[in-house]
């Protein structure tokens, strides 16, 4: 039984593109327009990615009282700025503000978080993109591991937008990381694990603790758990995803967490950020 760790995976992908940042002139545009505490640690956790590779962060954190113009008048000159190629969108945000709104005002190529109908469209058309980072990287940590999906039967425990319906479609793309059989469940799905038991590969992405047993999945299956979730264990705030691993030894693999998906998911992140500047340079 296999643990496929992100972190091997992450240096490969941030080995592959750091040459391309130009540090000290570079830019990323990060708007957190909410209160809510989650989001603002998830910003802190970027601002300090982006700065390691000599990215500079204009972390954008209005007060409660701001107007939707204000938010679309800093949009448009983040995309109007030359050295800025990418730009995040963190949730939830302020009650008043139209987010539909907001993320169809960044600029196509500067849209790192692969959000915008027009890349969640090239993503549908199988045509080159910026993909939402946390799709790509479920699939990555696989490949990386030499772990096909051509093939599998491939169950995912999850429907929001940016994770599961994302990922199925990366899954149905026509290559040996791709062409699996997908079923995607949800809330409303009845005996779901039945689902999961039948599969090849599991990816878990619902947002509940330990939702999952690992003991409930089929011998030689893989799982993969995208699930971030803080919970209290002897008086510590620990991290832990939608399976607990309670008993893996059957498995053939499994992503851990901390240290699978999530680590790995940054390294997408600064990928998507090169694309977008190189997409620039290259005027495509
Ligand atoms: N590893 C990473 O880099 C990364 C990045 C982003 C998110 N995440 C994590 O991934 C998880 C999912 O994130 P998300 O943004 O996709 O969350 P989300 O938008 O809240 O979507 C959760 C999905 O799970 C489904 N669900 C909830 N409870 C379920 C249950 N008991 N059985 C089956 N399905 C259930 C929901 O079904 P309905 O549609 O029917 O409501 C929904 O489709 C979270 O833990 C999040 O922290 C990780």
């Amino acid at each position: 039984m296999k643990v496929l760790k992100g972190n091997p995976v992450k240096e490969k992908i941030i080995s592959d593109v750091k040459n391309y940042i130009d540090a000290g002139k570079d830019k990323v545009g990060i708007l957190l327009a909410t209160d809510d505490k989650s989001a603002a640690v998830y910003a802190r956790a970027q601002v300090k990615m982006f700065s390691k590779y000599g990215i500079d962060v204009d972390l954008y954190s209005p007060t409660k009282d701001v107007k939707q113009d204000e938010i679309l008048s800093r949009i448009k000159k983040w995309n109007s700025d030359e050295n800025l190629h990418g730009i995040m969108l963190l949730s939830p945000m302020y009650r008043q503000l139209n987010r539909n709104e907001i993320v169809e005002s960044l600029e196509s190529d500067k849209d790192i978080e692969g959000i915008k109908a027009i890349n969640l469209g090239k993503l549908m058309l199988n045509e080159n993109g910026l993909f939402p980072p946390t799709a790509v990287a479920s699939v990555e940590i696989l490949k990386y591991y030499g772990i096909e999906t051509e093939g599998k039967n491939c169950v995912i425990a999850g429907r929001s937008v940016i994770v599961g319906k994302s990922l199925a479609i990366l899954l149905l793309r026509y290559d040996k990381m791709g062409n699996a059989t997908v079923t995607v469940c949800h809330s409303k799905t009845a005996n779901i694990k039945d689902y999961l038991r039948r599969a090849d590969i599991v990816f878990a992405a619902i947002g509940r603790a330990g939702y999952f047993k690992a003991s409930d999945f089929k011998e030689g299956s893989v799982y993969v758990d995208i699930g971030i979730n803080v919970v209290e264990k002897n008086g510590k705030r620990i991290i832990v995803g939608d399976v607990e691993p309670d008993k893996v030894e059957h498995l053939y693999a499994y992503t851990p967490v901390p240290g699978g998906v999530g680590t790995v998911t940054n390294a997408i992140l600064l990928r998507n950020y090169v694309e977008s500047k190189r997409r620039k340079d290259f005027n495509c």
